[in-house]
């Protein structure tokens, strides 16, 4: 999704500002641009296509002057192409990049045009641009004018400004889209998050809705809604080592998939008190008042929460609804048999599920956030916080995060259910001796890939395929059907497996991939039934199992065996080699594995 980076005070402004947005690569973005001001003119440089496309422009043309913007675009309103790429400049007079969506645009276009002022793009964005040339004609100071602005502005916005005017100021603002500022020696920074930001200064100043600031070269001024000045404390957020770094590996995926043991064993242990035991880090009587929780978050994070109900139902006896961010917010839900919300989401940012958050505090639901980014708006917001601790996630496609979610969403089960006196302490201690084992057998998994590679190559020439599983592993089997489809390009659904029956087996024809979820639960002998029945019309069953259910296997045509795990855990290790199959059928069709087409990693727009 878009990045926002911004440097004041730094000479080599060009190439720090490169770097930031290197660093926002992950997000996902197709085109990208850089503004300074040098002798009092404005000068821009913009690419479409990936950042070594702008960083050859800035080789043939570089850009000098201590003060400047950078933007990672995502398209919204305007297609690809470089004269909707940001920044935007009106009037050769004030530049801006912008991350959100400006809903009222087409209002303020029609009467800025009126106006007499000429629009270059096709962006909600540039009217930026053009209502701060306005307010500044009108002999508005940098403050007067951003309020007027933001009063005149709808939606979601992060922005950054530069005016020729006041050549030692950028002027920034945040509704709902993250922003950070960074405090260094001798200049400041901006940048949708502190990791842009962290080859800089590790000193971070996080805006609130509806705050502006203008940042100078020696500090930050921060104003609340209103225009009213207001002392933002900066923290010091942790160093993210090696964050592009490769590692080794080919790409972000296959290193982040390798991380998996580390990424469970250090949630786990956030989970894990002095003496080793379980924690929610809530005490017994939050966790015991917690009476029906409702699940928010989107993507690979949604189907994290969907495992998590079995496992916080069954164990813990109480209701859960798992719902999609962007439609709980708007569906008036009624909320009354549920006093918890739990938003998940590895980057603590997604717009959806940040705003379905907000929706439930305001229907008067507790809320808990688990993330991976500790410095996100999730976490800042929630009312109590758990914590992913899986490090920096660059793949587009969760991977780490999604297995971490499970591991504390597991634990959190486990702490509910022994709070409330479901289970005992003996139970709770014998399940977290379980899990205590998942990164060595997470780690056995990993030695899969070889085994996966030739199944992998015949997936590749598939134009669909079907994903399949019963209890925790059905929603397994939608989160792999997301992975293949997100990663190869392949169409693939994921289905009950009860459900084949009441329609889309009609779908199976002769040699249709069907990857079938399977571990020794006592939905096994039915789950077989039905892989049994597709396979008996031509599906081609590669099974995903752990090697105690492979016994009374006679219907499948490749086995990807796991070590024996406690069904309890099953969703959890069968995750791997699901991840690799994808990634691997993605190697095989050559698609861009780590920022695959249309995708972002950070989705900041509703
Ligand atoms: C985007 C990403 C997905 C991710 C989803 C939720 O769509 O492409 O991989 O699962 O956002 O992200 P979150 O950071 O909230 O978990």
């Amino acid at each position: 999704m878009c990045g926002i980076v911004g440097a004041v005070g730094h000479k080599q402004c060009s190439s720090v500002l490169l770097d930031a947005l290197k660093r926002l690569e992950y997000r996902g973005y197709d085109s990208s641009g850089i503004v300074t001001i040098h002798d009092g003119k404005i000068t821009l440089k913009r690419a479409v296509g990936k950042l070594v496309n702008l960083d050859a422009v800035l080789s043939k043309g570089p850009l000098k002057g201590d003060i400047g913007i950078g933007h990672t675009r995502w398209a919204t309103h305007g297609g690809v192409s470089t004269a909707n790429a940001h920044p935007h400049v009106a009037s050769d007079r004030v530049s801006i990049v912008h991350n959100g969506i400006i809903e009222n645009h087409l209002a303020i276009r029609q009467r800025l045009e009126g106006a007499g002022r000429q629009f270059s793009s096709d962006t909600d964005s540039e009217v930026l641009a053009h209502l701060f040339v306005e307010a500044l004609d009108s002999g508005m100071e940098p403050a007067a004018a951003t309020q007027q602005v933001l009063a005149e502005i709808e939606g979601a916005y992060a922005f950054a400004v530069l005016t020729i005017d006041y050549p030692d100021i950028l002027i920034v603002a945040r509704n709902a889209s993250p922003l950070a500022l960074g405090i260094g020696d001798d200049a400041c920074y901006i940048g949708s998050d502190a990791i842009a930001l962290s080859h800089l200064t590790r000193k971070i100043v996080y805006l609130k809705d509806h705050d502006f600031a203008l940042v100078r070269a020696d500090g930050v001024a921060v104003y609340q809604e209103g225009g009213v000045p207001v002392n933002r404390e900066a923290v010091f957020v942790a160093a993210s080592p090696g964050l592009i770094n490769k590692g080794g590996y080919r790409h972000f995926m296959e290193k982040e998939i390798h991380e998996q043991p580390d990424a469970i064993a250090h949630s786990l242990a956030a989970m894990t008190n002095e003496y080793g035991q379980l924690t929610a880090h809530m005490s017994d009587s939050a966790l015991h008042a917690i009476n029906g929780i409702v699940m928010l978050a989107a993507g690979t994070s949604h189907y994290a929460t969907q495992i998590a109900r079995y496992w916080i139902e069954s164990l813990a006896g109480v209701p859960v609804a798992c719902e999609v961010a962007s439609e709980y917010h708007y569906r008036q839900p009624a909320t009354s048999p549920y006093n918890t919300a739990i938003a998940v989401s590895q980057s603590g940012e997604s717009l959806d599920t940040l705003m379905a958050m907000r929706h439930a505090a305001t229907c008067n639901l507790s809320t808990i956030g688990l993330v991976n980014v500790p410095s996100s708006t999730i976490a800042r917001e929630a009312g109590a916080v758990l914590h992913t601790r899986a490090g920096p996630e660059i793949g587009v496609a969760s991977t780490k995060s999604f297995t971490a979610q499970l591991t504390v969403l597991l634990c959190f089960a486990v702490e509910i259910a022994r709070a409330k006196r479901q289970i005992d302490d003996a139970r709770a201690a014998k399940i977290h001796q379980k899990i205590q084992a998942l990164p060595g057998l997470v780690g056995k998994a990993l030695a899969l890939f070889d085994n996966i590679r030739p199944i992998a190559h015949r997936l590749s020439h598939a134009k669909s395929a079907l994903y399949l599983g019963r209890g925790t592993l059905y929603p397994l089997a939608l989160e792999g059907a997301l992975k293949l489809k997100e990663l190869s390009y392949i169409h693939a659904e994921g289905f009950a497996s009860g459900e084949m029956k009441h329609g889309p087996i009609a779908l199976i024809e002769d040699g249709l991939p069907v990857v079938a979820l399977l571990s020794a639960d006592g939905l096994m002998a039915k789950a077989s039934n039905n892989l049994r029945e597709a396979s008996a019309r031509g599906g081609n069953i590669i099974l995903i199992a752990d090697a105690d259910t492979l016994a009374e296997v006679d219907y499948a045509s490749a086995v990807i065996e796991v070590p024996p795990v406690d069904p309890l855990l099953a969703p959890i290790l069968l995750s791997v080699p699901a991840q690799i199959l994808a990634y691997l059928t993605a190697v095989e069709k050559g698609t861009d594995v780590d920022q695959p087409r249309n995708l972002a990693k950070s989705v900041t727009v509703e």
